[in-house]
């Protein structure tokens, strides 16, 4: 019976929950123009013809943004460290670079914002790139030597670190459907030779972060589709959907798990005994439901298509192919999925490209209330970063799709909230106040 006191606080998410923004280095920085996506866009393969320009103009000005982050109750922001400013040429390192990378961690403690830096987001510096990335054997090394410069100059100001954004998704888009560079198109035994080779310089990575920083908390993120079979009537279909899954969703992340080598070359007897167990948390990047089906009229994409179908919630859809359903319930399944690594879960990614703020208020509250089921069943979720604070440079999209809580408009840099940021404010806001629902319900 209501006897009109107000219901006692149910703290649910951990007093030191990671409420956080993510980006990263060549999507808000400006000024790189030494990296392979700079080269693919001067090559004409960004669809939207767009081009990145000053992005958000964080080499400058990060802090402002970070300002924004501050007034609504961040306390965490992962950012990406761009190599090729780094590392110029191979050998060399920029000072002033990794100076100016010191102001923006200084900047962040200075508001009691708690940063995760990324080693790697996609991009690699020129040179590193005409050596082959990561398909060639030495890049193993090369990325080793980066970490340990990184640590030398930087470990001081950070504890959270992401070796790698996506393994997945950059072996997937670069090697498979040549939508990322180096644009190359079913390459099975590349893609599986680079997914090796990043399993080693993650391991390498994380040995070299635990030998010079002790508390040091090291994982990767793993981007995680729900797919579905579009004919579920249809048996290949089923099989064609199961195989996606394990190939993309399970691609690294099962090689750190078991020590297995990605597959095919695990049927070749091949192990990778050295990577395994090397990850104190598994971080989530997770957007969308997918559905897969065969499709022989569509080679391009190796006789397989991704659908949603009409009448299911969408964000804005991408220039040739839709970005997915919005189906905020998959991040269960995708914690679910990553349960048996028995470490503790970040949602290292989560958003929706969404202009006019139709549906991101609604994904923000089902995320929410997904994340609270996620505590109560037991799993060790440490937090959650919101792609992205502002609108930024969307890889091969350009600025056609919009992630931003903040609206930026890139030719002026002018700065607009969208409804979504008080959102977000308010149920950060809110779980720190112990209330169960709220804004989030
Ligand atoms: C990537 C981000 C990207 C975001 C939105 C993730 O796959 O890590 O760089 O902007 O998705 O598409």
């Amino acid at each position: 019976m209501d006897n009109g006191a107000s219901p006692k606080p149910v703290h649910i998410f951990p007093a030191d929950f990671a409420w956080g923004v993510a980006s990263s280095a060549h999507q808000v920085e400006g000024g790189n123009f030494n990296n392979q996506w700079a080269l693919w866009e001067q090559q004409g393969r960004i669809k939207s013809g767009d081009r990145v320009g000053l992005a958000c103009d964080w080499w400058r000005h990060a802090e402002q943004d970070f300002d924004r982050a501050q007034e609504l109750g961040i306390n965490a922001l992962r950012l990406s460290l761009e190599w090729s400013k780094i590392e110029p040429e191979e050998g060399r390192w920029d000072g002033g670079a990794l100076g100016r990378y010191r102001e923006m961690l200084q900047a962040l403690h200075q508001r009691g914002i708690r940063p995760f830096v990324t080693l790697h987001h996609f991009t690699n510096p020129l040179w590193f790139e005409g050596k082959g990335g990561f398909a060639a054997p030495e890049s193993v090394e090369l990325f080793r030597r980066f970490t340990h410069q990184v640590m030398a100059s930087l470990g001081d100001l950070c504890s959270d670190w992401t070796t790698f954004n996506e393994p997945n998704v950059y072996v997937a888009l670069g090697y498979f459907l040549g939508e990322f560079p180096p644009g190359r198109r079913g390459r099975v035994l590349q893609a599986a030779m680079v997914t090796r080779n990043l399993c080693l310089a993650h391991a390498a990575a994380y040995r070299t972060i635990h030998s010079l920083q002790s508390n040091a908390n090291v994982g990767w993120a793993q981007h995680f589709v729900v797919f579905k079979p579009r004919r579920p009537d249809s048996a290949i279909d089923r099989w064609l959907c199961g195989f996606v899954d394990r190939r993309f969703n399970e691609n690294f992340a099962d090689s750190i798990l078991s020590g297995r080598a990605p597959f095919p070359l695990n049927k070749f007897g091949q192990s990778l005994a050295e990577v395994k167990d090397t990850c104190d948390y598994v971080g989530i990047n997770y957007y969308s439901r997918l559905r897969a089906g065969i499709e022989l009229r569509s080679p391009r994409t190796l006789f397989f298509q991704l659908t949603v179908p009409p009448h299911k919630p969408q964000g804005d859809s991408g220039i040739e192919i839709p970005y997915g359903e919005a189906y905020p319930k998959g991040l269960r399944s995708a914690a679910r999925r990553f349960a048996a690594f028995n470490k503790p879960i970040y949602i290292l990614e989560n958003g929706v490209p969404d202009r006019e703020d139709r549906i991101r208020p609604w994904l923000l509250g089902s995320a929410m209330k997904q994340m609270r089921k996620l505590l109560k069943e037991g799993i060790d979720l440490r937090g959650y970063f919101h792609w992205s604070l502002t609108d930024n440079f969307e890889w091969n999209e350009g600025w056609h799709l919009r992630f931003g809580l903040i609206e930026l408009d890139p030719s002026t840099q002018m700065r607009r909230p969208r409804p979504s940021a008080e959102v977000y404010a308010r149920i950060i806001r809110e779980s720190r106040n112990g209330a169960s629902h709220g804004a989030a319900t």
